[in-house]
């Protein structure tokens, strides 16, 4: 048995897959884990199509043999196999730190049913110690930054503190798939999401944002000797 607590996360939300399905990939380690298994039940004779929501997630499926189809040419998704950086016990997420979030969301949100996979580090009482990851234009990000700052005052988080994501020697502005910045919101505590979530849409030039509230019902906290799985 491996001792990979994603990887066993992973493994166990194939028992939610079934021949015929129409799955949406996740992107991060842990999805990896699950791309690569379901590619090995594929080559076995699982017949499933996947929807990848990133770049990086499309690549690995493609050298994997999972078969793809484009968000184009669906209309619903069977089930959703996803990662988080946080849950909580509401199972509200926080995702983006891959820098993914618009294309999760998409994909999730057109899901009959998300799964999230984590290892138990992920599982938290109240979000927001992770950095909140919100997706915004390139136009007037800065504008948009302080506007993001007073939301997180306005509805009553611990912290205000928000930071353009870069990388790289030349610290230069993270681009996502869609072409925009990420902003880091340091949160700290997020003691009303729907709160802030709101709030959050509600800003001009922000594109979407990393809170994912109502959207999964089943979570699978992995471990180091197998996998916890949770359903509302
Ligand atoms: C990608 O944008 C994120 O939402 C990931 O799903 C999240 O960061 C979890 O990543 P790991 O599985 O690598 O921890």
């Amino acid at each position: 048995m491996s001792d990979d607590p994603k990887y066993n996360a992973a493994r166990a939300a194939l028992d939610f897959i079934a021949d015929g399905m129409i799955v949406g990939l996740g992107t991060g380690s842990t999805s990896a884990h699950f791309v690569r298994l379901l590619g090995e039940r594929v080559k076995q004779g699982l017949k499933v199509k996947g929807v990848p929501t990133s770049e990086a997630t499309r690549n690995l499926a493609e050298q994997v043999g999972v078969p793809l189809l484009e968000i184009s040419q669906i209309t619903s998704i069977d089930v959703d196999v996803d990662g988080a950086d946080e849950v909580d016990p509401a199972f509200r997420l926080i995702k983006g730190g891959g820098g993914a979030l618009l294309r999760e969301k998409i994909v999730a949100a057109a899901s009959k049913r998300m799964v999230v996979i984590a290892d138990t580090s992920k599982w938290v009482e109240t979000l927001g110690a992770f950095p909140l990851p919100i997706e915004v234009t390139r136009f007037g990000f800065a504008l948009t930054a302080q506007r993001i700052h007073a939301a997180l005052r306005e509805t009553g988080c611990v912290g205000d503190e928000v930071v353009l994501r870069v990388a790289g020697k030349a610290n230069e502005p993270v681009i996502t798939d869609g072409g925009n910045y990420i902003i880091d919101a340091h949160a700290k505590s997020i003691r009303d999401p729907d709160a802030l979530g709101a709030a959050l849409s509600r800003i001009a030039g922000v594109v979407e944002h990393g809170l994912f509230l109502g959207l999964a019902q089943t979570v699978i906290l992995g471990n180091a000797s197998g996998a916890e799985v949770k359903s509302l």
